[in-house]
């Protein structure tokens, strides 16, 4: 079966806007303070690099990166969840945020979460750009979420369909084409 972009879900202005918010939000809370912002790639790549220029200098800011596992050319969850990348730095005694592009099942999130705490962190926060609430099987409290969408596919702004679509400013839904 082959894909099709369907209609805009989020356009480019409107994602903007809410990661500024984000950014807002993430420097009140964390002023005076350093955090480590973890990206899991790929999906979260864009959202990390936009969302850490709208925190602001009063939070030491660090960047790191884990990979999992990823659905490959499927829409649907396998439901296991494995590193292929770990980060780099040493989370211990640190304030952490895990940045995700999107809470689907939320099996990957619930397994980084039990992953890090297992390192001790001082603090550890969960931030998603989309959250599927129709789809939740795990439980996982997200701190900070851009926007609440139905249970659609979506492409674009670092989510992407067999590899494609990552490079697109705005969310779209896909759909099976006809
Ligand atoms: P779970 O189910 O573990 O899945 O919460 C999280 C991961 O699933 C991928 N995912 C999507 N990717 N459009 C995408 O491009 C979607 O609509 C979608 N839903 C889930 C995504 O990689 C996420 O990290
Ligand atoms: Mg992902």
């Amino acid at each position: 079966m082959s894909y099709e972009l369907n209609e805009v879900l989020l356009s480019e202005g409107v994602i903007k806007d809410r990661v500024r918010e984000l950014g807002r939000q993430i420097s009140r809370d964390y002023a005076g303070k350093e955090l480590i912002v973890i990206g899991v790639l790929k999906g979260a790549v864009i959202f990390l690099s936009d969302l850490v220029r709208c925190i602001d200098n009063s939070v030491k800011v660090k960047i790191d990166f884990l990979a999992v596992s990823s659905y490959g050319a499927s829409t649907k969850t396998s439901g296991i969840v494995r590193i292929v990348k770990d980060i780099d730095s040493d989370i211990k005694g640190c304030e952490v945020l895990i940045v995700e592009d999107i809470m689907d099942t939320g099996l990957t999130l619930s397994y980084l979460y039990r992953l890090m705490m297992e390192r001790q962190p001082r603090g550890l926060r969960i931030c998603v750009l989309l959250d599927k609430p129709d789809r939740h099987q795990a439980e996982v409290n997200i701190d900070y979420c851009g926007f609440t969408i139905p249970d659609e596919f979506v492409v674009g702004y670092g989510l992407d369909y067999a590899g494609l679509w990552r490079n697109l400013p705005s969310i779209y839904i896909v759909r099976p084409s006809m």
